[in-house]
């Protein structure tokens, strides 16, 4: 598949990596087209593509925001959706003008003692999350935090829960001894049964309702439960570290962790200390 001129409907994604080209099959399954950018030229990538996004299109990165229908800040609801998926360690070689009028999915995390630009180091020193950090760089951007708290192999996966989740039922007691799942349950089990069909939720953060909306429509396209958080800000709970980070809720149990946790704002709106 070949770039045409002119914007395409679709979701642009920033990185071809392991977490980028398994987004940009997600997308495949879900019917939606997929624009990807990397280091490298659209030729050059597409060796990596026929092998691991073979329906994806690729792009230069410079364009990935006008490829996929950008259309100027101000109308979140028309903006085009690129995703990030680049190593923050690598997040100085993107251009925040690529991104500007667009609706940022910022997929990233800082893995251990990855070394990160300064003006990311210093952003967190003075005590943004790591989004907001993101926002900050990128001005032009709508930007929503997402589909960070899963691994490349469970987008893979979709939704739905590897393992059925067993539930207790009072007063059934051919099933009992039976394992609970999710970590909230401590009692043990009288009984259980198997809970069909549940979907993985994952949280969506944003500043921006509109755009946290818009998201919430792609996570269910792709097979999961959306949960939007209150601000960007409460998106601290689905970052390394957080009780959401690589863990399997599902929406019922992501809320009350995002209702329950200190990261979220206060009261009167206003930040609370990381
Ligand atoms: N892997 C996961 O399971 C996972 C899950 C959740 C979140 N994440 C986050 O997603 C991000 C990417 O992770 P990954 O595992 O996919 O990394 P990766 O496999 O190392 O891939 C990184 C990609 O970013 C591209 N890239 C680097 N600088 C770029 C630039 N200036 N413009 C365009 N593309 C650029 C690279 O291009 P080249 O191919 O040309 O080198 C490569 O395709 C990280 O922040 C990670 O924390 C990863």
């Amino acid at each position: 598949m070949s770039a045409s001129a002119g914007p395409q409907p679709g979701v642009g994604i920033l990185g071809a990596g392991r977490a980028g080209t398994a987004l940009a099959r997600a997308l495949q399954r879900a019917g939606i087209p997929a624009w990807i950018a990397s280091t490298r030229s659209p030729t050059s990538m597409r060796f990596h593509l026929a092998q691991y996004a073979p329906r994806a299109t690729a792009v230069a990165a410079e364009q990935i925001g006008q490829q996929t229908g950008g259309s100027g800040p101000g109308r979140p609801d028309g903006l085009s959706i690129v995703v990030l998926m680049v190593p923050q360690e690598d997040l100085d070689s993107v251009d925040p003008g690529w991104l500007d009028g667009v609706l940022l999915v910022d997929v990233t995390n800082r893995w251990e003692d990855e070394p990160l630009p300064d003006w990311f180091e210093d952003s967190l020193q003075a005590g943004l999350s790591s989004s907001e950090a993101i926002a900050a760089r990128f001005p032009g951007s709508t930007v929503v935090k997402t589909l960070n708290h899963l691994s490349h192999w469970d987008l893979d996966g979709g939704g739905q829960r590897v393992q059925p989740r067993l539930q207790p039922v009072s007063g059934d007691p051919a099933n009992m001894g039976l394992e609970l799942g999710g970590a909230a349950d401590s009692a043990p089990p009288t009984s259980s049964h198997t809970v069909p069909h549940q979907r993985r939720a994952l949280g969506i953060a944003s500043d921006d309702g509109p755009a946290a909306s818009r998201v919430a429509h792609l996570i269910d396209a792709l097979g999961f439960d959306p949960v939007v958080l209150p601000s960007l800000r409460a998106g601290v709970i689905l970052e390394p570290g957080g009780p959401v980070f690589n863990r399997s809720w599902t929406a019922g149990e992501l809320a009350d962790l995002a209702e329950h946790s200190a990261a979220g704002p206060s009261a009167d709106g206003t930040a609370q200390d990381r």
